[in-house]
């Protein structure tokens, strides 16, 4: 891992980041954001760097959420996480809203952020839609708690889809803005880590869409607790063009459905988009699709069979979460404590 930026202050590394349970996991939290996130998990296990992963509850809920929903998706969200890897003896795992920190340090970047700064943020324009003023001011002020989920554990590098690059840039910004207007060197300039050959997974039905868990179609993202027929069937009617499949990435460039397959095909098969290519060029998408259903269904469904089986015990889930939110709060306490001390607030 590289250092966070130089801000004088020099910054131990730790890893932070979060995914809203305010629906199933997909392919594209998986490959874009899970399995990097045991990557450095397991990378860092031995260097002592804190590796901290969270159920963003409280953004989930800057959209309307039904409650039973939302318990069974956090819940499903952290059944996701260890099936896929993470281990509550190496990873704080944990949920948002338990941790109170988060909430309280987001409220001093409230008053740090900017109106304009939020008003720009693509996140907030497409989920606000044309109807900006009937959206909440939750989901306004979303990428303010989102600087304090991160900065409140002084977090250096944050892995994360393409889709969130920007809001890590923002976090930097309320970083230089709040050291900037106390005069301190209290907060990190932290890194977002983008890396893999998917970190924009698109939808199976339009290649200019992200594969999202809100897209109204469940026919465009492949759910990971999809069965091996769901997998199949959604692969096999994936939008395609008729050609064949190019031998170079350059044959891909105006194809976006063919290289969002390959994409996919490469991160599941832990190669470069090169070597897929190198196999695959010539063949048609009647051979290919099988191929890459095989492919995902190998590796997808024993993450699913695990996860079915860990939402057999919520209690044991409920009781990890707790334990989780213990540690967390033990790192963003004192952070959370020294960030009112700068601002001037008696305790
Ligand atoms: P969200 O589901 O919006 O909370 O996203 C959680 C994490 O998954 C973030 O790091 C996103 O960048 C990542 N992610 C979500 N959708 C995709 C996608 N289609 N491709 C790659 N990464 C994604
Ligand atoms: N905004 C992120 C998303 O939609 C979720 C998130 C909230 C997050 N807080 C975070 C991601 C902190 C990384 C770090 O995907």
């Amino acid at each position: 891992m590289t250092d966070a930026a130089p801000t004088g202050t020099q910054f131990s590394p730790r890893v932070f980041s979060g995914i809203q349970p305010s629906g199933g996991l997909t392919l594209g939290n998986y490959l874009g954001a899970i399995r990097r996130f045991v990557d450095m998990q397991n990378a860092n296990q031995d260097s002592g760097i804190e590796t901290i992963y969270c159920m963003v509850d409280q953004h989930a809920i800057t959209v309307w959420q039904n409650p039973a929903d939302l318990t069974r998706n956090t819940r499903e969200l952290a059944a996701g996480y260890i099936a896929s890897g993470l281990d509550p003896a190496k990873s704080i795992l944990f949920n948002q809203s338990q941790v109170a920190e988060h909430a309280q340090l987001g409220w001093l970047f409230n008053c740090v952020a900017r109106m304009g700064w939020m008003q720009r943020m693509t996140q907030w324009k497409d989920k606000a839609g044309k109807n900006q003023q009937n959206a909440s001011l939750g989901l306004f002020a979303y990428p303010a708690l989102m600087a304090a989920d991160i900065l409140v554990y002084h977090a250096t590098h944050v892995p994360v889809g393409e889709d969130q690059k920007q809001h890590v840039e923002l976090t930097r910004d309320i970083a230089a803005k709040f050291n900037h207007d106390f005069g301190v060197d209290f907060f990190p300039m932290t890194e977002p880590v983008i890396e893999g050959a998917a970190t924009r997974v698109m939808s199976l039905r339009d290649g200019s869409k992200k594969m999202s868990k809100s897209d109204p179609s469940d026919m465009s993202r492949i759910n990971m607790t999809d069965d091996a027929e769901a997998i199949a069937s959604k692969i096999r009617k994936a939008r395609t063009d008729p050609d064949a499949l190019p031998s170079e990435v350059d044959g891909l460039a105006e194809r976006p459905e063919a290289r969002n397959l390959v994409n996919i095909y490469a991160a599941l098969s832990d190669q470069t988009v090169d070597q897929v290519l190198a196999d695959v060029g010539g063949k048609q998408f009647s051979e290919f699709k099988p191929m890459l259903a095989d492919l995902a269904v190998a590796k997808l469904s024993p993450i699913s069979g695990e996860m079915a089986r860990l939402m057999e015990t919520p209690d044991e889930i409920d009781a990890i979460l707790r334990k989780g939110a213990d540690q967390a709060r033990e790192i963003a306490a004192p952070v959370l404590k020294k960030a009112y001390d700068i601002v001037g607030m008696i305790r």
